[in-house]
């Protein structure tokens, strides 16, 4: 089974933040090869649309990677079948009330993206680690960005929390090396998808006119194939780190 690629008919993938975006074309990407995918989020409702038009079997399961609790008993919520993860996407992310100077800032909404990007991210890939170890099978794909390793003035918060999605990144790598579980960060610059509007509260205008601002974006389809060509090597193969920008 160790040998057997990881994405194949029938393996199970979890992907957080499934709901919208980027999330959105990996489960979608995934389940066309066939894997069963958990597509996570907090809008049920959107995640129960998504997987409803799936072609594979796929399930749509409430989780806030913030709420602690929620994620430490993932498994044990999810159907007996679906508990050997094979792959695992870190998806869920948002940057609550960003683009400003760092003292105006509304302490609330700073704290929520660390309790996500990092602490909900962490706490997830706690969840899942112990049992790709045990089984010895594993490919765990983290979406960090390029300011995981670059940085601009008004988005200190953000930017913190992608340099910590990118040091705890390389240590695990590092520490999972000869497990046979393999450990990619994709850090995109930027796509279009629903992440400003989600910044802004759900302020359209302000986020169409925010993505206008660039000559070009990539699309959440661009970041599901950097999916799976990490997924698609071989096994003795660990992509680590994929950059994409817009050309
Ligand atoms: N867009 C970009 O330019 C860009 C660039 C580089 C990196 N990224 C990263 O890519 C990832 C996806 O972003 P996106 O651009 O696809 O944004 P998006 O369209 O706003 O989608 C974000 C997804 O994360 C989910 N999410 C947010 N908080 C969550 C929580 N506490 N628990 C569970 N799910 C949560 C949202 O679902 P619910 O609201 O339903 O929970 C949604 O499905 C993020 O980690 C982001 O930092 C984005």
């Amino acid at each position: 089974m160790a040998d057997e690629a990881i994405l194949a008919k029938g393996s199970v993938a979890l992907v957080t933040g499934a709901s919208a975006g980027i999330g959105r074309a990996v489960a979608t990407g995934l389940s066309a090869r066939g894997a069963r995918v958990i597509c996570a989020a907090r809008r049920l409702d959107r995640l129960e649309d998504l997987v409803a038009g799936l072609p594979s079997p796929a399930l749509a399961f409430e989780l806030d990677i913030a709420d602690g609790e929620a994620v430490d008993g993932l498994l044990q919520r999810l159907p007996e079948d679906w508990r050997q993860i094979d792959i695992l996407v870190n998806n869920a992310g948002h940057d609550l009330g960003g683009r400003q100077p760092f003292h105006q800032r509304d302490a609330a909404d700073v704290a929520a993206v660390i309790e996500t990007n990092v602490t909900g991210m962490i706490r997830t890939t706690l969840a899942i680690v112990p049992g790709m170890r045990e089984r010895g099978r594993g490919h765990i794909v983290t979406i960090g960005s390029v300011n995981g390793v670059e940085w601009t003035a008004n988005h200190s918060v953000y930017v913190g929390s992608k340099f910590a999605v990118h040091g705890f990144t390389n240590s695990l790598r590092q520490e999972l090396q000869g497990t046979g579980v393999r450990l990619t960060e994709v850090m995109p610059g930027l796509v279009r998808t629903e992440f400003a509007s989600a910044r802004w509260l759900g302020d359209e205008k302000r986020a169409q006119e925010f993505y206008d601002r660039f000559d070009a974006a990539l699309a959440p389809e661009d970041i599901s194939d950097a999916v799976h060509y990490a997924l698609d090597a071989p096994a003795h193969v660990n992509i680590c780190d994929l950059v994409l920008r817009p050309a």
